[in-house]
């Protein structure tokens, strides 16, 4: 990357901590805000020096696009060299309402003070509050408090496992669960046996059993498999983000709904992604106006600060997991309570959802127009989109483009870009990021 600054880098972490507090020490006489503070961290590191060290001891996991952030506030990150970037990808849909949302990490910081974990051995004051407000507005009688997206995918499916051996009579140990091809729900083992990406389950066997994968969008392959009596649930996501939004036809939600009650299987809407206002509803799956039995949340219900997932679901399918078969150290804790509340109320209070379609209808009318020479197609829906690049062209490479003229998209399987900006983006700087795209993708003919 060029003009990377040339602070030479301390070798060491303590160095490193010296340079950062040599630097913000002029700052702290003058009130450092916690913006000059993070300037000051940044300069205790260049971007290639980041690199370096996650390479060297963090695992090689993930493959990032080289830039290396260091704040954000809103719609920006900055790199550790002070140059700001549109983010559009908003950490898959976690930072729905903008990095740093100031209502939100006032909701962390006044809960730190005061009670942080109790673990759930013991009842907390903000729990039950949070419980009553998330299941009031999602219209569902009780919620089952998790971290991650993941583990809110886990708990749906031992939830619906337990109903159909408790209400539907299914033979112990036969349960099944039927998903559909490009699902991505995470990467514990469960994730990853239901998955048809070789890059997620590649090298990971054995496999859970009882998991069963047909074509997504296909509502005769869904009847087949519900025929079946031992099938318990079906779940998805009612717009695929990973496999690359990937946007069924309208009216296959609404099969689904009439599927599953016609062959008393649980519905599992996957939302962590769509969910929250990302398509322009609530939740996804208000376009076609249904209401899955179980729905899992995550990302976005902590406005990126902390991590919270939830299910919910009726007391019917809820109350059949009894005391000790289910849990988590930190699901439901007072801190992640406080988050989730005002991450909602943000989204409702500034009228995201509304703001996402407008500004979503306006960024596919754009989209549209780019030259289809390059761009093969785009879709979407709300501030969840994508655009699928000709295969003589790389995503990749696209999106290091797009980094050098400002903007952070990622790419997903080689030909794919996922834009979706916080939505709490204005038209103004939609319409300036659409001009970075076209300029973009323009110069790739060049
Ligand atoms: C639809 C969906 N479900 C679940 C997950 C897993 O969430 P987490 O990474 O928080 O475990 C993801 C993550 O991208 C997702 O997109």
């Amino acid at each position: 990357m060029a003009g990377v600054r040339g602070l030479r880098c301390a070798a060491n972490a303590s160095a490193l901590l010296r340079a950062a507090k040599l630097h913000a020490a002029p700052l702290r006489r003058a009130k450092a805000t916690a913006v000059q503070v993070a300037e000051a961290q940044a300069q205790a590191a260049s971007s290639q020096e980041v690199f370096e060290r996650e390479a060297r001891f963090g695992a090689h996991n993930y493959h990032p696009i080289p830039v290396a952030l260091c704040r954000a506030q809103g719609i920006y990150v900055w790199d550790v060299e002070g140059r700001r970037y549109y983010d559009f990808l908003s950490a898959y849909s976690a930072v729905n309402q903008g990095h740093c949302h100031p209502k939100i990490v006032a909701a962390l910081k006044n809960q730190a003070d005061i009670l942080n974990l109790v673990s759930r051995a013991f009842y907390s004051s903000a729990l039950g509050e949070y419980e009553e407000y998330v299941t009031k507005l999602f219209g569902y009688d009780k919620v089952l408090p998790m971290n991650t997206g993941v583990e809110g995918g886990e708990t749906a499916i031992k939830m619906a496992r337990k109903w159909g051996y408790i209400k539907k009579k299914i033979p112990e140990n036969k349960a099944k669960v039927v998903f559909v091809e490009g699902n991505f729900w995470g990467r514990t083992l469960a994730a990853v046996s239901s998955s048809t990406d070789p890059e997620c389950y590649g090298g990971f066997g054995p496999f859970m059993p009882g998991f069963s994968v047909i074509p997504y969008d296909n509502l005769s392959a869904l009847e087949e498999a519900l025929k079946d009596p031992h099938v318990c649930a079906f779940m998805c996501e009612p717009i695929q983000g990973e496999a690359g939004v990937v946007v069924p036809k309208e009216g296959y939600l609404r099969g689904v709904r009439a599927l599953c009650s016609q062959y008393n299987v649980l519905w599992i809407a996957d939302e962590v992604q769509t969910g929250l206002g990302r398509t322009g509803k609530l939740l996804a799956v208000d376009h076609e106006n249904v209401r899955p039995d179980i729905l899992v949340l995550g990302k976005a219900l902590s406005g990126g600060v902390y991590p919270v997932s939830a299910v919910l679901a009726n007391d019917d399918i809820v109350l059949c997991i009894k005391p000790g078969e289910h849990g988590s150290t930190y699901g439901g804790n007072p801190l992640a309570c406080k988050v989730a509340t005002a991450a909602l109320e943000v989204i409702k209070n500034e009228r995201l959802i509304e703001n996402a379609d407008v500004m979503g209808k306006i960024l596919m009318g754009e989209l549209k127009k780019l030259p289809s020479d390059i761009v093969k197609l785009v879709r979407g829906k709300g501030l969840l989109n994508a655009i699928v690049i000709q295969k003589e062209y790389d995503a990749w490479d696209v999106c290091l483009k797009l980094r050098d003229n400002g903007l952070l998209a990622k790419p997903t399987h080689g030909d794919i870009i996922r834009l979706a900006p916080p939505l709490i983006i204005t038209e103004e700087q939609l319409l300036d990021c659409v001009s970075i795209i076209k300029e973009t993708i323009e110069s790739l003919r060049k």
